[in-house]
């Protein structure tokens, strides 16, 4: 992976030598020969980069640059307006230059009192592609020429991957016992990529249309709502998506119900919910059995059950605090839960769900945890944006063909 990391070190290094240099200036032209180089070599691997610029972590394709944490660029590049880069395969070292060169007015910006923004050069094409992040394959980025006039479309969401790699994932969990972590992680970035496309957060749930998608749905809405949670609460980037993380594996225990009981519309026998309620131990030693340094995960998988006041699932002889995390998890866990109908269940109206949390808080929830959640989801009242795996399949949402090539 060093490719990436050798591009982005000389892009930086370019963009700081341009802001210090004259157009004609040699050091100039030798910092971008020596980084359109670099984005030369790296498309011999992969014709079409891709970057994200997600808080404290870049991100190439899908794949998070671990020695790239910290980064003090990602941080000044998004706030340049540049958190998702793309190359096209054809961009040329003109392109690049052209490129280079709005990033160095846009960064000195902050620095002119009441200056508008520059305008884009104009030798520049759309085979550099940027924005504030979107979802992969969307076309809300915009083409540098195109940037003053950003469009701000309303925007849909697409994670058919995602749903895939779920499913996926569960089946490897089922079948070799193996939980796949470094796709659940990626899954993870992908769903902060979606929440976070537009000036706004936005949060992208999936609706239920078949009892046997329940799994998948439930974990990858709990997981938004879980990241979404503990970014109200204040928590950096890097809690956030381990949060998450915890909240997409909360239910991996229920890979080893059988589907007849998972589903079942009736009473439980009370084989049945012994069965159903030791998907949290289940859950736990899957996890830990797989990367002990998941112990978050396997902590919330363990306790999301159990209540503030001891009550719940599974009993602990000796009361304990539960992980922050797991009482994070167990508000949005039932949040997500009430407002899906199940076989035994109708679905509740999502101000009802709010309601009961909020009567909930002190003896099911942490009242903070409660009061911070209730919060967020009214102020979030209709940014949150819906689709069923049925829609995301047909690639098409909201009656709307989805935008994706
Ligand atoms: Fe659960
Ligand atoms: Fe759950």
């Amino acid at each position: 992976m060093s490719g990436p990391i050798r591009f982005l070190t000389s892009f930086a290094q370019a963009v700081a030598t341009m802001a210090l240099y004259g157009p004609a200036h040699p050091a100039r032209t030798r910092a971008v020969d020596g980084s359109y180089r670099l984005l030369r070599e790296l498309q011999m691997h992969e014709a079409q980069p891709e970057f994200s610029f997600l808080g404290d972590e870049v991100v190439y394709g899908q794949h998070p640059l671990r020695d790239m944490r910290d980064w003090e660029w990602a941080a000044r590049l998004a706030a340049a307006g540049v958190q998702r880069l793309e190359f096209a395969a054809d961009v040329t070292r003109d392109d690049f230059e052209a490129f280079l060169d709005g990033i160095v007015s846009q960064l000195a910006l902050p620095m002119l009192d009441g200056a508008q923004p520059h305008a884009m050069g104009a030798r520049s094409s759309g085979a550099i592609r940027f924005g504030p992040l979107g979802i992969r394959g969307e076309s809300r980025l915009t083409s540098f020429v195109q940037h003053a006039t950003l469009p701000t479309a309303r925007r849909t969401y697409e994670l058919t991957e995602e749903v895939a790699t779920v499913e996926w994932m569960h089946e490897q969990v089922t079948d070799r016992a193996q939980l796949p972590l470094l796709e659940a992680e990626s899954v993870v970035r992908s769903l902060a990529v979606a929440m976070h496309g537009d000036q706004e957060m936005l949060l992208p749930l999936l609706s239920l249309r078949e009892f046997d998608e329940y799994t998948t749905t439930h974990s990858l809405n709990v997981s938004v709502l879980t990241m979404a949670l503990s970014e109200a609460m204040g928590m950096g980037a890097r809690d956030v998506r381990a949060f998450g993380v915890a909240g997409l594996l909360h239910d991996l225990g229920k890979t080893r119900i059988p589907r007849d009981v998972l589903n079942k519309p009736g009473k439980l026998t009370d084989q049945e919910r012994a069965l159903m309620q030791g998907h949290t131990v289940e859950g736990a030693r899957i996890i830990l059995e797989s990367d002990r340094e998941l112990d978050l995960a396997a902590a919330v998988a363990y306790e999301h059950h159990i209540m503030i006041d001891g009550g719940g699932y599974p009993h602990r002889r000796i009361a304990r605090k539960c992980h922050c995390a797991s009482t994070l998890v167990h508000v949005c866990d039932v949040y997500d839960a009430l407002r899906t109908h199940r076989p035994y269940r109708v679905a509740w109206e999502t101000s009802a769900v709010l309601e009961y949390i909020e009567q909930g808080a002190g003896t099911d929830f942490d009242p903070e945890v409660a009061r911070v959640f209730v919060d967020l989801m009214r102020r979030m009242e209709g940014r949150i944006e819906h689709a069923t795996l049925a829609e995301l399949r047909a690639g098409v949402q909201d009656g709307v063909p989805a935008t994706s090539p």
